[in-house]
């Protein structure tokens, strides 16, 4: 199974982001890890080859990858997806029928309705909580828990989950701790750090940074889970192709660099927000008004560029969203660009309505990522969509 090399961990951040899991390639020297697109290789004879047999089961780039987001989070091993709900679902084998899994009640649309129209219907039992309180995750757990999965911050609330005190509750519970750390990637927070026992990355994000490809990723210290993962990820085939794989692979060089500028972009555009329409109606974990900014700056380094608003109703929500210009009004997130999004008709479509609302996912939210443009482009941009 793929194993990061233990070297890389000595190096800083921004050292991992470029080198880590990558050497010269044997073969030329070629510094840039190569494509490698084969779904086979030539075999000296019965057991004799060079570890690579079949590209499901391995591929030099997808190996890369999966090295180098593992050194990032700190963790040992990784396993790249063809998705980040690929990635989930695949996670989700390692349970079985009459298994139980404590869940982020905030979660993407996506993993709701996976776990919600179709993984329950193979015996998997969810429960869904506001893990914002640690003591509503201790009360969920049953003596037939396997497993706690959160998102923090949440898409699209941006709440938080403590994951020091959540990371106890799952070493208690002998559950495994699972946590999708796409909106603060690694750069920003390293739940491992806290007592996770495996991170996952929808890597179509901030991680490939450039919204030109879909890709999923989990890591883990743990060799029992690893072993497990391998095994699936095998078995049941949910894998990248090596172009997807290199391309996450060419985003990660630069995440040390994009991150701090998705961050000081985010802080600039809430600030002004909150000024404007009022601290209640912008969620933002950088904003002291955000409930739970004291845990935000304890867990996290920053705090990103996603932005939530409450415009009251969906006209006024498309009203506004019609009149962005560098913001384009689109799904997903964490891009060099910055998109504009309307959850509740597109990314939490799929949750069903009177369950949107009593979540706070409402008609009138508009969510903002914040790209890594000029600041007063940006900001030109949100003032004559919220002035004119
Ligand atoms: C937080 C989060 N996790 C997981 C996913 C699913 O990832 P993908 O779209 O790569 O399947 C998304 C997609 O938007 C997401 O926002």
């Amino acid at each position: 199974m793929t194993r990061i090399f233990d070297e890389d961990l000595k190096a800083g951040f921004g050292t991992r982001a470029i080198h880590a899991g990558q050497r010269p390639d044997p073969l030329s020297g070629a510094i840039m890890t190569p494509i490698y697109t084969t779904s086979t290789y030539v075999q000296e004879g019965l057991g004799e080859n060079k570890g690579y047999e079949y590209a499901r089961g391995k591929n030099p780039t997808r190996e890369a990858l999966e090295r180098n987001v593992a050194a990032l989070e700190g963790a040992v091993h990784g396993f790249a997806f063809s998705s980040g709900m690929g990635c989930l679902d695949s996670l989700m084998k390692m349970f079985r029928a009459g298994d139980h899994i404590v869940c982020g009640e905030n979660v993407y649309g996506g993993t709701f309705r996976l776990f919600d129209k179709i993984l329950q219907h193979f015996g998997l039992e969810f429960t869904f909580v506001d893990t914002r309180d640690a003591q509503r995750v201790a009360d969920a757990c049953k003596p037939n828990t396997k497993a706690i999965l959160i998102e923090t911050p949440t898409n699209p609330l941006i709440r938080l989950t403590d994951l020091a005190a959540v990371g106890e509750i799952a070493k208690k519970a002998n559950a495994v701790f699972i946590v999708d750390n796409t909106f603060a990637t690694p750069f920003f927070q390293r739940p491992l750090d806290y007592g996770a026992d495996v991170v996952y990355h929808s890597t179509t994000k901030y991680l490939n940074g450039h919204s030109d490809m879909i890709g999923g990723i989990c890591v883990t210290k743990r060799d029992d889970i690893a072993e497990k993962m391998q095994f699936i990820q095998n078995a049941a085939g949910a894998v990248p192709g090596p172009f997807d794989s290199w391309l996450a692979l060419r985003g990660t060089k630069t995440l040390h660099l994009r991150m701090p500028r998705h961050d000081s972009n985010g802080r600039v555009i809430a600030a002004w927000l909150a000024d404007r329409l009022g601290h209640e109606r912008v969620i933002y974990p950088g904003l002291e008004s955000h409930p739970q900014h004291e845990l935000a700056k304890r867990q996290m380094k920053g705090f990103g560029g996603m932005i939530s608003i409450e415009m009251g109703s969906k006209e006024k929500a498309n009203a506004v969203l019609k009149k962005f210009r560098v913001f384009s009004l689109a799904e997903s997130l964490g891009g060099v660009e910055s998109l504009i999004s309307h959850p509740a008709s597109m990314t939490h479509a799929s949750v069903p309505i009177d369950r949107r609302e009593q979540l706070g996912i409402t008609e009138g939210l508009i969510r903002m990522s914040c790209g890594v443009e000029e600041v007063d482009d940006l900001l030109d941009d949100v003032v004559q969509a919220f002035t004119k």
